[in-house]
C-alpha cells in the first residue's frame, strides 16, 4: 500500500484500523469493489460501520465490524445459543470473525430461500460485502418511510418472515430500523443476529420480531394480531 493511501485512509482514522485496511484492499484486489478511496458512508453504528463502493456500473454494500469498540459481549450472548456455533471461545476477535461469517451464511440461506434480502457477495475477517439496496441512494429504513399502503407492506413483510422460518431461521433483531422500505417493498437487513429454530430461545426470538413489527404498522392504524400472525409464520407450508 503506498503512502498516499496511507495517508487517505487517515481521514477514517476512527473507523478503520491497519487490519481493516488490509482487509479493504485484499477484498478490492480480489474484485469485490473498485477503488477502497472512493468508498461512501451509509451509517456509523456502534457495532459496525456501513459504507457503499463502486463495482464497475453498480455499488455494493461493505459492512465493517468495528474490532476494538464492538460490544462483543452482546455478540456472544446471541451465538452462544446457535448449534452451529456451539464451542465459541469468547475470544474478541474469533467472536466477530464468526459472526460476520454467521451474517454471511445467513444472508445466504434467505437469498437461497427466495426472501428479500441484500445478495451476499463475499466476506473476509470482519468485513462482509453485499448488495446495495436502493438507486442513487441507499433505501430508506422503515422507521424513516412509512408506506404508503400500510396493509400491502405489513402483509408482505409477514410473508418474508414465514419464508426465514420455513428456511429454519428467525430473525432475532427484526424491527422499522432493520427493514428497508426499498420501492415501497420490505427488504430486510442486518441478519448477524439471525438463529436456526433449533435455538432454545427461537421461539422468543419470533414473538419479539413480530411484536415489534406489529407494534410500528399499529402505531400507524393498522389492526395487527399478534397471535395470529405468528400462526401465520409458524404453520405448516401448503
Ligand atoms: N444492503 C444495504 N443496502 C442499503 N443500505 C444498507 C444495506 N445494509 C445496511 N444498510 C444501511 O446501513 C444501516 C446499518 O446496517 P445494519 O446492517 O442494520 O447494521 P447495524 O444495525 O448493526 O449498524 C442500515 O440501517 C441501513 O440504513
Ligand atoms: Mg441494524
Amino acid at each position: 500500500m503506498s503512502k498516499i493511501t496511507r495517508e487517505k485512509f487517515k481521514t477514517y482514522k476512527d473507523v478503520f484500523d491497519e487490519f481493516a485496511i488490509r482487509t479493504l484492499f485484499k477484498l478490492s484486489s480480489q474484485g469485490y469493489f473498485d477503488d477502497p478511496e472512493q468508498m461512501s458512508p451509509v451509517s456509523i453504528g456502534k457495532e459496525s460501520n456501513v459504507f457503499w463502493a463502486k463495482r464497475g456500473d453498480t455499488k455494493v454494500i461493505l459492512k465493517i465490524y468495528r474490532l476494538e469498540t464492538c460490544d462483543f459481549n452482546r455478540m456472544y450472548d446471541y451465538i452462544k445459543y446457535d448449534p452451529r456455533y456451539t464451542g465459541l471461545k469468547k475470544h474478541r476477535r474469533k467472536i466477530i470473525f464468526a459472526w460476520v461469517q454467521r451474517e454471511y451464511r445467513n444472508l445466504l440461506k434467505a437469498r437461497q430461500a427466495g426472501v428479500r434480502v441484500p445478495t451476499p457477495y463475499t466476506f473476509l475477517n470482519n468485513v462482509l460485502v453485499e448488495e446495495f439496496i436502493g438507486g442513487k441512494d441507499a433505501a430508506p429504513k422503515l422507521k424513516d418511510q412509512v408506506p404508503r399502503n400500510k396493509k400491502k407492506f405489513f402483509d408482505e413483510l409477514v410473508s418474508q418472515i414465514k419464508k426465514i422460518y420455513n428456511a429454519g431461521l428467525v430473525h432475532a433483531d427484526l424491527s422499522h430500523f432493520n427493514v428497508l422500505n426499498h420501492e415501497e417493498k420490505p427488504v430486510i437487513i442486518d441478519l448477524s443476529t439471525c438463529t436456526p429454530l433449533d435455538t432454545p430461545t427461537s421461539a422468543e426470538y419470533l414473538t419479539r420480531d413480530v411484536r415489534n413489527i406489529c407494534n410500528f404498522f399499529a402505531k400507524y392504524g393498522l389492526k395487527t394480531d399478534l397471535e395470529k400472525t405468528i400462526k401465520k409464520i409458524s404453520s405448516q407450508k401448503v
